[in-house]
């Protein structure tokens, strides 16, 4: 068994932006506070946590080694290569699903657009990592507006999760958040209503339990 103060940790947090011209982008409405929260409470307990984080308005928490990405192909290069040498990775990032196919050099004029955006998915990075997975412990977020428990359970087993952390949109650039860990044992453990800060402590706890 590692000590807890020897786990190292890599967090992500924020959205992502995808750019169709130098100065447009498409993205979501994530505030980076669930996953700055996450990195916060894996550094109370480790000295050992990456965040990487797309755009957000938040300060990193100190201590933590902070990695900024903007789009979903950079937040898959910075996870990808730091994965091998960490115990416990937690997927909070808003990471878009999809880009635009072509990105203009320059700014596109309002004259010579054709009104279509044609786009193409991005790396499903938390998949790949559950290809890629030995013994680290890998967590990931559901964010849904319906069906929250079938389509997270869905994709635990999809994407080879240990655990996932299903929520309702509403959590979205919210101070609280009300999540649901479904596991492999079957069981949904509900949380009622917390701080982010709060559930933050609780999936940390979670994680660090089913370290080997
Ligand atoms: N995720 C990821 N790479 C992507 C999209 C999502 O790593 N390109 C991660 C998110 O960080 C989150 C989990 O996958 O931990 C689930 O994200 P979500 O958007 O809910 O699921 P999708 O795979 O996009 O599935 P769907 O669009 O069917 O809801």
């Amino acid at each position: 068994m590692k000590s807890l103060a020897d786990i190292r940790f890599l967090i992500t947090a924020g959205p992502t932006r995808e750019f169709f011209d130098p100065i447009r982008y498409i993205s979501n409405r994530s505030s980076g506070k669930m996953g700055y929260a996450i990195a916060e409470a894996a550094r109370a307990i480790s000295s050992a946590v990456m965040l990487v984080s797309g755009p957000t308005a938040l300060t990193p928490p100190k201590g933590v080694e902070f990695v900024p990405v903007t789009t979903a192909q950079e937040m898959a290069e910075a996870v990808w290569s730091r994965f091998e040498a960490v115990d416990v990775c937690i997927m909070a990032a808003a990471v878009c699903d999809f880009r635009p196919k072509k990105t203009a050099a320059s700014k596109i004029k309002k004259g010579s657009f054709s009104g279509v955006l044609e786009l193409e998915p991005t790396p499903d990075i938390l998949a790949e990592l559950g290809r890629r997975k030995k013994s680290q412990v890998l967590v990931g977020f559901a964010a849904e507006t319906d069906d929250l428990e079938s389509n997270a359970r869905e994709k635990l087993v999809r994407k080879g999760l240990d655990f996932i952390v299903a929520n309702d949109t509403s959590a979205f650039d919210a101070e609280t958040n009300r999540v649901a860990f479904i596991g492999h044992e079957g069981k949904v453990e509900r949380l009622t209503e917390l701080p982010k800060s709060e559930v933050a402590k609780a999936i940390i706890e979670r994680a660090v339990r089913l370290v080997r």
